[in-house]
């Protein structure tokens, strides 16, 4: 792993480098399996419950954060050598004997070096309120004195997300102040009010913060009580920069019992968000289901629910209701990613065995619609009941996607329980699927003193969340072909969202006609900030640095990748 040197290429010189490679990655076909990596990746370090991805020392690989012993954070950076990750930075909670929630890396402060804020429940919690705490990070590494303990608690995990369009995150969620949602603004650490809201927040909660409305610009979306208790979204669009008022109200499908966490992603492919939604009608989740609701139609449209194979039925997995908040709670998700990067997003989620105690990991993949059920979604789940190696991790709890070698394809992560004193396992799993299929990566930065760094700094990394990225482009029968998604949308109870996004192309080696990237924008500001690009080459990494819009830049760059042969491009931009 590693990338080799970066220099500026003309453009008839990229024309001839993409050449190369379409003909390197075409004569690649492979069978379609997964094979066990995880020696190979941490030796005899894989156990701890896996909470986050970030690049923490800017070398442009993904780091792992992972919890051990409920008070430790390890973060395990990723290295040249076997084991590709290597535990070496730690920070640990043990003298404040703190219980360690969740893990959420960025760039609090704006210095343009990833700090890492953690939620805990402190020493002799009287009740479920977590504490907030921010580790600034300085020369690539985390000291246990600089840092900031938030003087609010908070009732559930917060929502990160950039709240004031300063493309510096922010700290979204219901403090023990007051009842309305509150939001501290990165920066500078102040505290506002955030909504005018009556409604009380579902805990655990899976807002996003992802354009639901096709203008490029993040929207929140709010997982609520309804005043009679039921559970419901909203969605709160963003106007001008404003999140004025709830546009739309949505209930949680009829008959459904229990509501796992929601999952955003273009299931079909227009170009358009969708809302995914697992749920069970029964509280042990004997009869579960998921379902899609597309922004233009008010309307679920159940896009699985058959769960039998060869006699055993399965289930989601509800949270366990005697839980001790102690303990760490994972409510029913699903982790999207485009697996086979057919330019449709599939699916991974933690299944149990009805009948049985046997509980495992399944990969749903997004094919056609062929049941009447669905139609009007075109597409459904399919679950792929005997994935070899998958199918293997017993007890599994946890199942994410993570593009392990950097190579733009997406391999798979899981983590079981059963390791010693009730520690999880990790397990890697690497994607061998590697058919004559393409892909864009996009990454999108902050752009936060990209040309003036202090320390010289590399302005790399600092996960950022609400960038928007959608593409056109021709499908290899002819077609109008679309796709887009968010970048870290949902940050809290392991939502485990990775910093960049893989889009899968299908088989059709064509350039991408269009790819549109927007920004969050600031308060009052009436356009949008949208940058577009045309004729982009397929397999190919993009960097997006948004430029400081004063100082006007434009600059595109191709890396080659040591390893693999895909185009890299580095983009600084000015987004209006
Ligand atoms: C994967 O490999 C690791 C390390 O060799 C091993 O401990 C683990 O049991 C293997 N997992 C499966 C599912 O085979
Ligand atoms: C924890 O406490 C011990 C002794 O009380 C002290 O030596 C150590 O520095 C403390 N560690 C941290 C990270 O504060
Ligand atoms: C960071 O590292 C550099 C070089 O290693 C050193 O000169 C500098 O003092 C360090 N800064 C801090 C704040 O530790
Ligand atoms: C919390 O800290 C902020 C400064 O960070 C301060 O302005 C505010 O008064 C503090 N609030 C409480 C309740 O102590
Ligand atoms: C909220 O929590 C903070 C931190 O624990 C505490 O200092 C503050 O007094 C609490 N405020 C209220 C109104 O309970
Ligand atoms: C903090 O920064 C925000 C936006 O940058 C600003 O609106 C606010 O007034 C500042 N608050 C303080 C206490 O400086
Ligand atoms: C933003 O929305 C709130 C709530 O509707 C309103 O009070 C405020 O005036 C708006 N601000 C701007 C700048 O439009
Ligand atoms: C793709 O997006 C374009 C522009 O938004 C739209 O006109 C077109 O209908 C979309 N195509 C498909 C197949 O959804
Ligand atoms: C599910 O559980 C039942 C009852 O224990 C068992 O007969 C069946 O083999 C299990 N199925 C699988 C796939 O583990």
């Amino acid at each position: 792993m590693g990338w080799g040197v970066r220099r500026p290429l003309g453009l008839g010189r990229l024309l001839r480098l993409c050449l190369l490679v379409l003909l390197l990655l075409l004569g690649s076909g492979r069978a379609r399996a997964l094979r066990n990596v995880t020696a190979d990746l941490f030796g005899p370090e894989a156990w701890g419950a896996l909470a986050a991805f970030g690049d923490f020392n800017s070398d442009k690989q993904t780091d792992l954060f992972v919890i051990r012993e409920r008070n430790d954070l390890i973060i395990f950076l990723a290295d040249q050598k076997a084991p590709y990750f290597k535990p070496k930075v730690k920070l640990s909670m043990k003298n404040q004997s703190a219980v360690i929630t969740s893990v959420v890396p960025g760039d609090y402060d704006g210095d343009s070096q990833m700090d890492v804020l953690l939620t805990y429940l402190p020493k002799n919690h009287v009740n479920s309120e977590l504490l907030v705490v921010i580790f600034w990070g300085r020369n690539q590494t985390l000291h246990p004195n600089h840092k900031t303990v938030l003087n609010r608690t908070f009732l559930d995990e917060p929502l990160i997300m950039d709240f004031n369009g300063d493309l510096i995150p922010d700290v979204f969620g219901v403090t023990n102040e007051s009842s309305q949602p509150q939001i501290l603004l990165g920066g500078n650490l102040s505290w506002h009010p955030a909504l005018h809201t009556q409604s009380k927040m579902r805990i655990p909660h899976s807002h996003a913060f992802i354009d639901l409305n096709k203008d490029f610009t993040a929207d929140l979306f709010l997982t609520t009580l309804s005043s009679s208790g039921d559970f419901q979204f909203e969605i709160w669009e963003n106007k001008d920069g404003n999140f004025s008022t709830a546009s739309y109200i949505t209930q949680k499908p009829k008959d459904m019992v229990v509501v796992g966490q929601s999952a955003f992603a273009d299931f079909d492919g227009d170009g358009q968000t969708d809302h995914l939604l697992p749920a069970c009608a029964d509280v042990n989740c004997h009869s579960s289901a998921i379902y899609l609701a597309k922004p233009e139609l008010n309307q679920w449209i159940p896009v699985l629910q058959d769960f039998n194979n060869k006699g055993s039925h399965w289930g989601f997995v509800p949270i366990e209701s005697e839980s001790t908040p102690t303990k760490l709670q994972i409510p029913i998700t699903l982790h999207i990613g485009d697996y086979n990067m057919d330019g449709y997003p599939d699916a991974l989620a933690v299944l149990k065995n009805t009948t049985g105690s046997n509980q495992q990991a399944f990969l749903l993949e997004n094919v056609p619609c062929n049941i009447a059920s669905c139609e009007r979604a075109r597409r459904m789940f399919k679950v792929y009941w005997e994935l070899s190696d998958l199918n293997q991790i017993k007890d599994a709890v946890v199942a994410t996607f993570f593009d392990i070698y950097e190579d733009g394809i997406l391999d798979i992560i899981v983590l079981s329980k059963g390791y010693r004193n009730n520690e999880f396992a990790i397990h890697t799993l690497k994607n061998n699927f590697e058919a004559d299929a393409y892909f864009v990566k996009v990454i999108v930065l902050s752009g936060l003193c990209s040309n003036d760094c202090p320390r010289k700094i590399t302005p790399f990394g600092v996960n950022q969340p609400g960038p928007y990225i959608m593409y056109t482009t021709v499908d290899a029968n002819g077609y109008l072909k679309n796709g887009s998604a968010g970048q870290l949308s949902q940050s809290a109870h392991l939502a485990l969202q990775l910093p960049y996004n893989v889009l899968g192309l299908g088989r059709s080696a064509n350039f991408l006609d269009h790819l549109f990237v927007g920004i969050p924008r600031p308060l009052g500001e009436k356009t949008i900030r949208k940058q577009e690009w045309t004729a982009i080459i397929p397999n190919s990494q993009l960097i997006v640095i948004p430029y400081p819009h004063n100082v006007p830049r434009r600059k595109q760059m191709i890396e080659r990748n040591a390893r693999k042969p895909i185009g890299f491009i580095l983009m600084l931009c000015d987004l209006p």
